[in-house]
């Protein structure tokens, strides 16, 4: 049984029965929600031949139609709300990498309940009322910032909502504000390393003691690197514009055993991508999300294309979704094996004589994908021999991956830095 705790709000320690008891009512409700207040949905219940009073039990859910990114592109912008947009008080935006954005939106409630779920998510991660949070997540139509931002306001927190970019200023405000904690994508954390590095600070006279790290994949070699850089705490926080943002599945810094997923708003699945069955808990597959709360934009059954399974709760009841190192979308075929960005990571940090970063590049020789991986290196390894050092990465990447490829050993310094989300891929095909 998890302990009591003093900071954990009541459903945290709550039973597995209680959950599922307030999870049932919840998703009766919003069930009949979007039937009620959605054309689009009440059409897909139709046609699916199911109503809301279908649901006799939680696990009745998989009856219903799944909810992809297409429903939201087709109902651009406000087509899939379920509240007049009167009634909605926020905007954002998700600028996806191809086609038409998804614009979400929320209830003054949404508002709320996001909040509540970063707030928790911040206490999960080792923040407490009183410390001061680094924000570096972009602000604006990305849900990073201004998600962070209120569960750092509602925790109790001083904020310094600095947003992404301008990367020698993050630094001098982390000297001059002494933050406790940042919030940022791993990527963009390692950027921020680089340039304490290079004026010379040491990480440990710095004041920072957790990084809440999330809307990428990182594997854990990123963890250690990261950890060992800054000598902080690097805990994972998990979130989609469609389903709320950030908050809803966080790490806890006592464990980091995977990410413990707020289960009073968001009901978890996992399915087979190919056949579309719910899989068993500890069964890998695509990640399959339904809101339990949301007012304006409640999602059913929303398709995240991430790969993950559920794991029983550790120091909470609810379950945890294992850390997801890759989307179904970022998966290579290179010749017959299955590759993610992530693989390649793990491979490239396990080299000393390497900095931190990569890019991933395909090409078509004789009508074959092929990758080459560029790298730096660190820039007191530079000395080092170029043509051993890439064998070294090949022969790894061949013998943990299982595929062959060209090896690209840059200047350090010389791979473009992310500021934000990073882009680990280039198809040239
Ligand atoms: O990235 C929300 C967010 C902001 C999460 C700040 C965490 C921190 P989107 O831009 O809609 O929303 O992108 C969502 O990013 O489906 C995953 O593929 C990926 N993602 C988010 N968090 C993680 C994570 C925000 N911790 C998409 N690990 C998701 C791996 C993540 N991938």
């Amino acid at each position: 049984m998890p302990q009591k705790n003093i900071g954990l709000e009541a459903i945290e320690t709550a039973s597995i029965d209680e959950i599922r008891h307030l999870q049932f009512q919840r998703l009766h409700k919003t069930l009949h929600h979007v039937y009620h207040n959605s054309p689009v949905y009440r059409q897909k219940f139709d046609q699916h031949g199911v109503h809301p009073d279908d649901l006799k039990k939680l696990e009745d859910l998989c009856l219903f139609p799944f909810t992809v990114k297409n429903d939201l592109r087709e109902q651009y912008p406000f087509g899939l709300f379920c509240l007049p947009i009167e009634q909605v008080s926020r905007i954002h935006a998700s600028s996806g990498t191809t086609g038409q954005p998804i614009v979400v939106g929320y209830s003054k409630n949404d508002i709320q309940t996001w909040a509540q779920v970063c707030a928790r998510s911040i206490y999960a991660a080792g923040g407490r009322p009183g410390d001061k949070v680094h924000v570096a997540y972009g602000y604006g139509l990305f849900t990073g910032g201004l998600g962070a931002h209120y569960g750092a306001e509602l925790l109790g927190c001083t904020v310094i909502p600095m947003s992404g970019g301008q990367t020698e200023k993050q630094v001098q405000l982390i000297q001059d504000f002494a933050p406790d904690i940042i919030m940022v994508t791993p990527s963009y954390l390692l950027n921020i390393a680089a340039s304490i590095q290079q004026k010379n600070i040491d990480p440990t006279s710095l004041s920072l003691r957790i990084g809440i790290l999330g809307a990428e994949p990182w594997s854990e070699a990123m963890r250690d690197e990261i950890e060992a850089q800054l000598a902080i705490d690097a805990v994972d926080i998990f979130g989609l514009s469609e389903v709320i943002g950030p908050g809803v599945a966080q790490e806890c810094i006592e464990t980091k055993d995977g990410l413990t997923i707020w289960e009073d708003h968001f009901y978890p699945e996992i399915i087979d991508p190919d056949t579309n069955e719910v899989l068993p808990d500890g069964e890998k597959g695509e990640l399959v999300l339904t809101t339990l709360s949301k007012e304006a934009l409640p999602v059913i059954r929303y398709r995240t294309r991430d790969i993950s399974c559920l794991l029983p709760g550790s120091t909470r009841t609810m379950r945890r979704i294992q850390k997801i190192t890759g989307r179904y979308d970022d998966m290579l075929i290179i010749r017959g094996v299955n590759v993610f960005p992530s693989q390649i990571e793990e491979q490239v940090l396990s080299m000393e004589a390497l900095a931190p970063h990569y890019l991933i590049e395909i090409s078509e020789e004789n009508n074959m994908a092929a990758l080459t991986v560029h790298v730096e290196f660190l820039s007191n390894h530079a000395q080092n021999n170029v043509q051993h050092v890439s064998r070294e990465l090949a022969d790894k990447i061949k013998n943990f991956i299982g595929i062959s490829v060209q090896i690209a050993i840059k200047e350090p310094g010389t791979l473009p830095r992310s500021e934000g989300k990073s882009k680990r891929v280039i198809d040239r095909r």
